[in-house]
């Protein structure tokens, strides 16, 4: 009987698709470690874009397929891991900006025109999600005059300062839920109102952006504040952002909002990842979907503006409660039905800047050497 050798092998996993990225597997570089045995065994690994990758469970059983065509395979051995990657365009990066935060490979801002439609509950659950699936995830906390991270978050210790060498004084982020957590919160006094303008602003922003010693990193989600202001720009300037997601409830005053927060992030160059519609519906004891703040804005918007409807989030007072006592609903209730949609949340948007990624770097050459 014939055996299969390192070629034919390598032939058949050439058949198979990322669906997302539309390349095959070699092609993409993620077929790594590939060993082909005598006695017909085979063992692989690989190497997705993402530990969130939603369709981590297809490829695998694809792969598994494609090897056992393979005449003379008498048995296959799929280890599936991931590695997060960055292009080396990243979007909206101009030689002005800063060439990014050291160690981190994508940075996704969350955002709204308007205040108070749940951005900073999407942040603290989708960075939360991601770590859950595996990644490494930072959460600035961007929203300086008001920033709500902390709580939400159950942070109670301080970051560490400490004297770098190199760097000088560096923050030291606190970690919960697996996640790191950077904020304003920590360097102020209880109940100090904050007030930032211009120079300021930039100089404190920058210190975020500087001075914060994150390690390495997959993903870091900033929260931003409410608004198409000064921070929104000031931070669309000194960091190359991969994309945002932009959160808005579903009545008319909140989507006006967000179109403007569509243009803005349009002229900045800043590509908008896909849209949240939170607060859509509350399910009443009766079990029927109550509309409060209307429906289908978000969708409508999506429509509009070209973009993803990444999520359709209910009313749900747990949620509220994750964020007042500082656990998020993905851990507070992981079984219940906003911790499964924000999971699948967090798994879109991976997906997605995984995509965005790939179109930036459309002529990655091949690395052979990894084989
Ligand atoms: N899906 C939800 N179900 C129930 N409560 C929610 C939901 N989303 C947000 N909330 C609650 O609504 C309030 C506002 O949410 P959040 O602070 O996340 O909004 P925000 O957009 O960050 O506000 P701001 O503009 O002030 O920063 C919070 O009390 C939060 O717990
Ligand atoms: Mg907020």
């Amino acid at each position: 009987m014939s055996k299969p050798n390192f070629d034919s092998v390598l032939a058949a996993l050439r058949t198979v698709q990322d669906p997302d990225l539309k390349k095959d597997l070699v092609t993409l570089d993620m077929i790594r470690d590939l060993k082909v045995f005598d006695d017909g065994k085979v063992t692989v690994r690989v190497v997705l874009t993402t530990p969130a990758c939603p369709l981590k469970e297809k490829i695998k059983q694809d792969v598994i397929a494609a090897i056992t065509s393979v005449t003379g395979t008498t048995s296959v051995d799929v280890t599936m891991d991931a590695e997060v990657r960055k292009s080396n365009h990243a979007a909206g990066a101009t030689a002005a900006k800063t060439l990014g935060i050291p160690g981190v490979t994508h940075i996704i801002a969350v955002s709204s025109g308007k205040g108070g439609v749940g951005k900073s509950t999407v942040s603290v659950n989708l960075a939360t999600s991601l770590a859950l699936e595996g990644a490494k995830v930072g959460l600035l906390d961007a929203d300086i005059y008001g920033p709500n991270i902390p709580t939400m978050m159950g942070v109670t210790e301080n970051p560490k300062l400490i004297k770098d060498p190199v760097k000088g004084e560096m923050f030291i982020p606190p970690t919960s839920h697996g996640v790191k957590v950077m904020s304003m919160g920590f360097l102020i006094e209880g109940d100090q109102p904050v007030i930032w303008r211009g120079p300021m602003l930039h100089n404190i922003l920058n210190q975020f952006c500087t001075r914060v010693d994150w390690g390495n990193l997959d993903y870091l989600i900033l929260d931003l504040p409410p608004g198409t202001g000064d921070v929104q720009l000031s931070l669309a300037q000194m960091i190359p952002l991969t994309g945002t997601v932009l959160v808005t409830t579903p009545q008319e005053v909140a989507l006006q909002d967000v179109r403007k927060a569509f243009n803005m992030w349009d002229k900045v160059k800043v590509p908008v990842i896909g849209v949240v519609e939170n607060m859509s519906y509350f399910t009443g004891d009766d079990q029927k979907r109550y509309h409060i703040f209307g429906q289908g804005g978000g969708e409508m918007l999506a429509k509009k503006f070209n973009a993803k409807l990444l999520a359709q989030m209910p009313l749900v007072a747990l949620v509220r409660e994750g964020g007042d006592e500082g656990r998020p609903i993905v851990v507070k209730d992981a079984e219940c039905e906003s911790a499964t949609l924000f999971r699948e949340l967090a798994r879109k948007v991976a997906q997605e800047v995984a995509i965005l990624d790939s179109k930036q770097n459309q002529s990655a050459p091949l690395d052979i050497g990894k084989f």
